[in-house]
């Protein structure tokens, strides 16, 4: 994610690679980030991050207690944070960083492509001007909307963050359908993809709503009825949503965790 800003904010001239500065952990990694020439490399968090403006916590949630005591010495008064760590809550990144301007954002993988969305939220300490600049950066990487309660970030985990894999794992299974019954797999794939894509954009342009698409589909007596038949004698709706909703829960139930734990 961290790389996918960098890229998205040069790519839309927000920022120059003079005022980005990358800090990787591991020196393989520094060094490969350095051939992108996205801007300064630098393998240790320390006092430079004072000559910048904002601060992107990219890690992933369990390492962020491994980034607080040397991020606690770099910080300053100016400084805000943005973080994209999954259910590392505003409260706990205030308390281990000793610091009040923190923004939290779910953004997900489609941002590669500036196709992405983010929903993010900040803490009461954050002005307007900096929200505004931090909406700015993320739009770089497709639509974002904010959200006032930050425990809703649980349910955009699961349903937005997680959501391509669901939409990689549905494109999957229609796959091994046609290659089941006979259809060589690039063909499949063909067509499954190409489906994918029109049925999206016939979604978002005809005046008709979901249910009345699937109906103009599912005519009565016909294959995708039949199909239907055994996706609701399988509960596929409720499994799906309930699947939604313990990825949810999950969040919850992570969050909790890394938040004990970087409280002790
Ligand atoms: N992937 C998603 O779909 C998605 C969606 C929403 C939110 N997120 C959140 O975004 C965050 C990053 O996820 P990701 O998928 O981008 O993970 P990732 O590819 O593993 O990136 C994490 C980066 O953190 C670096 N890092 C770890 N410890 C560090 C330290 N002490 N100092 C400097 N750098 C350090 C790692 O560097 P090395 O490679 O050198 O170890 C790695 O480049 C996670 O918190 C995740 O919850 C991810």
């Amino acid at each position: 994610m961290g790389l996918t800003y960098a890229r998205s904010f040069l790519q839309f001239n927000l920022v120059s690679r003079e005022h980005l500065l990358l800090v990787a952990k591991n020196e393989t990694h520094r060094k490969q980030l350095k051939k992108l020439n996205l801007g300064k490399t630098v393998s240790k968090i320390d006092k430079r991050l004072r000559e910048y403006g904002i601060i992107i916590l990219s890690v992933k949630p369990q390492d962020f207690p491994s980034i607080t005591e040397p991020l606690k010495k770099a910080i300053a008064p100016h400084h805000v944070v943005l973080s994209v760590m999954a259910g590392v809550t505003i409260e706990t990144i205030q308390k281990s960083l000793n610091h009040k301007i923190v923004i939290r954002a779910m953004p997900n993988t489609p941002a590669q492509l500036g196709m992405g969305v983010t929903a993010f939220t900040a803490s009461k300490d954050v002005n307007i001007h900096q929200v505004s600049i931090i909406e700015n950066l993320l739009s770089t990487t497709g639509r974002t909307i904010f959200l006032e309660k930050e425990n809703l970030l649980d349910a955009v985990t699961a349903l937005s963050g997680s959501g391509p894999a669901y939409f990689f794992y549905v494109v999957k299974c229609m796959i091994e359908a046609g290659v089941k019954m006979g259809l060589e797999e690039s063909v499949a794939s063909m067509l499954v993809k190409q489906t994918m894509l029109g049925s999206f954009h016939l979604m978002n342009q005809s005046p008709y709503s979901i249910e009345e698409l699937i109906q103009a589909v599912a005519s009565r007596g016909g294959t995708t009825e039949a199909a239907f038949k055994v996706l609701e004698e399988n509960h596929f709706e409720p499994t799906l949503i309930k699947a939604i909703e313990v990825a949810r829960d999950r969040a919850t139930e992570l969050s909790h965790l890394f938040n004990h734990s970087s409280d002790k």
